[in-house]
């Protein structure tokens, strides 16, 4: 096998969009198919393959189960890191004390959390904050892939990926540091549930949800997949609860079920059901 670029074939795109979509929503738009051929690259050196072709032809012959979820995993994007986006974790603190203040305990799903970092990142806040009376909310955490997801699981970090948002002082008190990996203590992963989830064909996580994250995993959804989406957390969600988005997504335009939250700015919230009509005598 040669290093050179490998083209992407009509057929290959045809095949790897279809197949993409089909397993989690997301469409490989004409501007990131360039990324097929560098996504693919180390499975089609693991499996010995030239050509983009060829994982096709492997994948239509059906005789390797398995593949189908190794082509999904490779091409989603599972960029993420510890503390993305800063500044919005302070405003999940604020919005889980909606549900303090009701004297319940908060629970938090977090869609899309790829390898564990963003609820890692928000079972450490609420840790430390519930060492000075702060409240420890029920965090969930799901992903399509199974990768991302055995990953998470198992806590560990390459030295390339902890130092990515993650404070030294954070890093030394919830992190085991062996070899060059780092491990989420047992105190922290403890505090987080996974589960492998697909946002456009599972049934939500038992709710209701104070708080949605669901952060940089719509961008590569259709509109009218979006809009199903946005009605699946609608009704995992309670009247009031809080939806975060990444930093490019939006609900205005997409759903009536959600609107900007006046009190977290950048936010957004479930708003409550309409009353049923009332029967008017006759
Ligand atoms: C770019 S990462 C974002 C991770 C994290 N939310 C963040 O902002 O740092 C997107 C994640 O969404 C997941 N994903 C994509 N489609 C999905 C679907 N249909 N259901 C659940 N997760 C999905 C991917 O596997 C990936 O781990």
């Amino acid at each position: 096998m040669t290093g050179a670029p490998t083209s992407v074939s009509q057929v290959a795109l045809n095949v790897f969009s279809a197949l993409l979509e089909a397993r989690t929503g997301q469409q490989i738009s004409s501007y990131r198919s360039w990324r097929i051929d560098t996504a693919l690259k180390p499975l089609m050196r693991e499996r010995g393959l030239d050509t983009l072709d060829q994982l096709v032809a492997l994948l239509l012959d059906g005789q390797e189960p398995r593949i189908g979820d190794q082509i999904v995993d490779a091409l989603v994007n599972q960029e993420t890191s510890f503390f993305r986006d800063a500044p919005v974790f302070d405003l999940v603190v604020e919005a889980v004390a909606v549900a303090d203040g009701e004297g319940r305990r908060a629970r938090i799903w977090c869609a899309g959390c790829s390898t564990g970092q963003e609820p890692l990142s928000l079972a450490m806040l609420f840790a430390e904050r519930a060492e000075t009376g702060g409240t420890m909310p029920e965090i969930v955490a799901t992903d399509v892939s199974d990768a991302a997801i055995a990953r998470a699981r198992a806590g560990k970090y390459t030295q390339f990926e902890i130092q990515r948002g993650l404070p030294i002082r954070r890093m030394m008190r919830w992190f085991d540091g062996e070899g060059s990996d780092w491990f989420a203590k047992p105190d922290l992963t403890k505090l987080v549930a996974y589960r492998r989830h697909n946002l456009v064909a599972d049934n939500p996580p038992a709710g209701p949800f104070d708080v949605v994250l669901c952060r940089n995993v719509l961008l590569y959804l259709s509109s009218a997949t979006k809009a199903d989406v946005f009605g699946r957390f609608a009704k995992a969600m309670r009247p009031g609860g809080t939806l975060v988005l990444g930093a490019g997504e939006t609900v205005i335009g997409q759903t009536p079920l959600f609107e900007p939250s006046r009190r977290l700015r950048g936010f957004y919230e479930r708003v409550a059901a309409p009353a049923p009509a009332r029967r008017v005598a006759a």
